[in-house]
């Protein structure tokens, strides 16, 4: 793990403060499976241990990228974090799906598990892609209970294969009846935060019940095929003007912004001088000023780039999170 500073978990385990996230590399950005499993390396060989993989982007088909994936693991020094997917989001599927995260990146545990989406898909066994109607619209289980899901979650822990269990987009709400029902609480959340997204309410939420908060998007996202009404993030003007006067990128002020605040960020890169670059972010801190001048740039809501809509219907879901104040 080297000298990267370390969130700490309430299950007493710790995750680096940032995160090398593998959604992005893959289909979705037109990248083949070999190049995202070069990617991976490079991001190991700079030195990253915390991999945020997920069912629907890991390139998991490729063996190069398992190899890739699977190589930190041997050495002990990873943190390898999949999550379960909507498809996979009942409690009579929680095992099969965590044996197949297991079998796909060869591993006989994973640090962290976690509950990427509250809706639930319907799918056929195995497949991310839910089933769909003939209007594009997808075919959802509204009847899913997220509490008897994170039971089963909880039994991963009990059989040893995942050393802890988390959330991913849950709002307060959901996360409520979760801590009613827990015998292993949430050790982590994580959820899109960046300067114009900042979720402030939600972090302050879940520092109340001692739940660290792990950001993904850090960056805005440039360049997403998910779009925003927003102007890109690492092009704000105040960004842009701060992180001169720092001599630092625009992104490494953005990270920085973040681990200050005690959260964790996981970005993506394919570009192995950007991951050097984002790694350098703990030589240097923000002055109060410039950390409440990014405060002020918090746009709410209608920053929210992963809306998840793209699944048709979603937001029209009982458990769709994003509807709820926070
Ligand atoms: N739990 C969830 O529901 C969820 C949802 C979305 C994302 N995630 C996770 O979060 C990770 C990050 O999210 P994201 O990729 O959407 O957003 P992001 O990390 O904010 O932005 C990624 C983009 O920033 C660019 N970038 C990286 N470093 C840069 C630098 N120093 N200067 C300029 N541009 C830079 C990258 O381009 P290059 O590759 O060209 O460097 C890439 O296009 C994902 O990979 C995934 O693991 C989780």
């Amino acid at each position: 793990m080297g000298d990267m500073p370390s969130l700490s978990l309430n299950s007493g385990s710790q995750i680096p403060l940032l995160g090398f996230g593998t959604g992005g590399l893959g289909p979705l950005r037109q990248m083949s499976d070999a190049e995202a499993g070069r990617a991976i390396g490079a991001g190991l060989e700079c030195g990253f241990r915390h991999l945020d993989t997920a069912a629907f982007y890991t390139p998991s088909t490729s063996s190069q990228a398992r190899r890739q994936i699977a190589y930190p693991k041997s050495q002990d020094i990873s943190l390898i974090s999949p999550q379960l997917p909507p498809t996979g989001l009942h409690e009579s599927k929680v095992e099969a799906w965590m044996l197949r995260s297991l079998e796909r990146l060869k591993l006989s545990y994973v640090d962290l598990y976690l509950i990427h989406f509250p809706v639930a898909m319907l799918g056929n066994d195995g497949e991310v892609a839910p089933h769909t109607t003939e209007d594009g619209r997808v075919r959802f289980d509204p009847e899913v209970s997220l509490e008897k899901v994170w039971k089963a979650m909880e039994k991963q822990v009990k059989a040893g294969r995942a050393r802890a269990i988390g959330l991913s987009n849950f709002n307060s709400n959901q996360i409520s009846r979760i801590l009613k029902v827990c015998e292993i609480k949430p050790a982590v959340l994580q959820i899109e935060v960046n300067a114009y997204h900042q979720q402030r309410l939600l972090r302050e939420f879940c520092g109340r019940h001692q739940i660290p908060v792990c950001g993904y998007a850090p960056l805005g996202a440039p360049g997403t095929p998910f779009s925003s009404k927003l102007p890109t993030l690492i092009e704000d003007p105040a960004v842009l003007a701060m992180a001169g006067r720092y001599g630092r990128s625009p992104a490494q002020v953005l990270l920085r912004y973040l681990v200050q605040q005690e959260v964790g960020a996981v970005f993506k890169s394919a570009n192995p001088g950007r991951m050097r670059e984002n790694m350098q972010i703990f030589d240097f801190s923000l002055k109060p000023e410039d950390m409440k001048l990014l405060d002020s740039l918090d746009r709410g809501k209608e920053a929210r780039i992963y809306t998840m809509k793209s699944f048709i219907g979603v937001d029209e879901q009982p458990e769709y999170p994003f509807n709820a104040p926070f």
